[in-house]
């Protein structure tokens, strides 16, 4: 396949690359193979390459390309409830609302239908890549693993621990941690079965859902087994004040410090919100390579802060952006890059409050695009994320209902960054193959 036409890809955490009537190159299976643009000496002979031997899409007027976005967070089975009870505080939301919800995921024909919705949603909304929280149930994990890998969505997926009895309700908690890590260790093989020869094989991911739910005996096994398969690890951390003070009040330390105690920030680590954390927090995660999930939409109802995006990049933190379904309510990442930027001008200078106020905190659009595709991307450690050779060819086509003539590529860019939603993704390819587009 080939594709010519405008594309914008990320360049830097600050910086978005134009190229105008770009030739994208993707080979037989799977890969970007090349981005050439008009400057380029070979420029003409692949066009006219590519068109004759009929594989060149062209984009129409009005339609951009951009990378298909990496979503950090997703609690999939929360999708029924996405937009429910956002006006509760997060222990309440859990115990009340959460948990009740995550205990139907062992009917398996609920399961079903949820997942099958909730992949096909995130990729009509452009998300090409997700890094998924599942349920205690591994049979439900699976169903949707089958799912991502027959719509085409590139996916890892956490079987979720949580066993600490006085945090989890008796319908829905791992008996001991020995269940904890004995199911999750089924988890990982099941998977790992499920995904033989498949190219979009889920990752398992080890998944203790947080410092509050998991009794030691569970943290430190997860953390051997993690080591044990080399896998992915995700978690949330510092994401209220509740949850912040509740590793100080039990540990002594900071909920990231004890996640480090048990072995579990590594730089295949990726934990959710932090808005709680203090510097020398995020110099540890920095220390250890562990990248974080900035939830916007979520910390706007449950984080009592902002996260301080601009000093984490400029620190050299890993960041990337998640929907967290359905502490945030949408799907979309479009509606989270926009709130990433909102909300880090409420944390900027002028703010009096000293818990959420810092000077110079404004991020711009092309940070947030970053945060959506590149840092995410980095954050799995996943060659995805950009419209460049070498990486995954996981795309979006867009179509700009308004392409004013007045304006310059980057306003352009920034216009549609704010007013794409579901309706402007005309199509979404993952891994070389198109796997949604619109029907007109
Ligand atoms: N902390 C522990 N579990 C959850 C969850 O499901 N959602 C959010 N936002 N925070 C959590
Ligand atoms: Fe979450």
């Amino acid at each position: 396949t080939a594709i010519l036409g405008p594309v914008y890809t990320p360049d830097d955490p600050h910086h978005v690359a134009y190229l105008q009537d770009a030739l994208v190159e993707i080979n037989q299976t799977d890969k970007i193979i090349a981005v050439l643009t008009p400057n380029d000496a070979d420029y003409q002979g692949h066009l006219r390459q590519a068109q004759a031997d009929g594989r060149l899409t062209k984009l129409t007027p009005g339609q951009v390309l951009v990378p298909g976005f990496v979503d950090l967070h997703v609690h999939a089975p929360q999708w029924p409830q996405a937009g429910h009870a956002l006006d509760k505080p997060l222990n309440e939301w859990l115990n009340d609302y959460t948990f009740p919800l995550e205990a139907k995921y062992e009917d398996l024909e609920f399961v079903q239908t949820v997942y099958h919705d909730l992949v096909h949603t995130l990729l009509a909304n452009g998300t090409t890549t997700v890094l998924f929280f599942g349920t205690i149930h591994t049979e439900a994990n699976l169903v949707l693993a089958r799912e991502c890998m027959d719509q085409g969505l590139r996916s890892a997926i956490g079987r979720v621990a949580m066993d600490n009895p006085d945090q989890t309700p008796a319908y829905y908690r791992d008996r001991s941690s020995e269940e904890a890590i004995a199911e999750t260790e089924r988890f990982i093989q099941a998977l790992e079965l499920l995904g033989q020869d498949e190219p979009l094989a889920p990752l398992p991911v080890i998944t203790p859902r947080f410092v509050p739910s998991c009794t030691d005996g569970t943290l430190a096994g997860l953390g051997k087994l993690a080591q044990k398969y080399d896998l992915p690890i995700q978690s949330h951390v510092s994401e209220s004040n509740w949850e912040h003070q509740y590793a100080i009040d039990r540990f002594g330390i900071h909920d990231a410090e004890v996640l480090d105690r048990f072995g579990l920030l590594t730089d295949k680590t990726v934990l959710a919100h932090g808005t709680q954390l203090t510097e020398a927090d995020a110099k540890l995660l920095h220390e250890r390579g562990t990248a974080l999930a900035h939830c916007p939409i979520s910390n706007a109802y449950f984080g009592n802060g902002v996260l301080p995006v601009k000093q984490l990049l400029a620190a050299g933190n890993e960041v990337g952006l998640g929907t967290d379904i359905s502490g945030g309510y949408s799907p979309s990442l479009y509606d989270n890059i926009r709130h990433a930027v909102a909300l880090s001008q409420v944390r900027t200078d002028g703010v009096t409050n000293a818990d959420h106020g810092a000077p110079d905190s404004r991020i711009s659009m092309p940070t947030a695009f970053y945060l959506a595709t590149k840092g995410g991307a980095e954050a799995l450690n996943l060659p995805v994320g950009a419209i460049e050779a070498g990486r995954q060819a996981d795309l979006q086509i867009l179509t700009d209902p308004h392409p004013w003539p007045s304006e310059s590529p980057l306003e352009r860019f920034e216009r549609l960054m704010y007013q794409a939603n579901r309706s402007t993704v005309a199509a979404v390819m993952v891994n070389g193959n198109w796997v949604y587009q619109v029907r007109d």
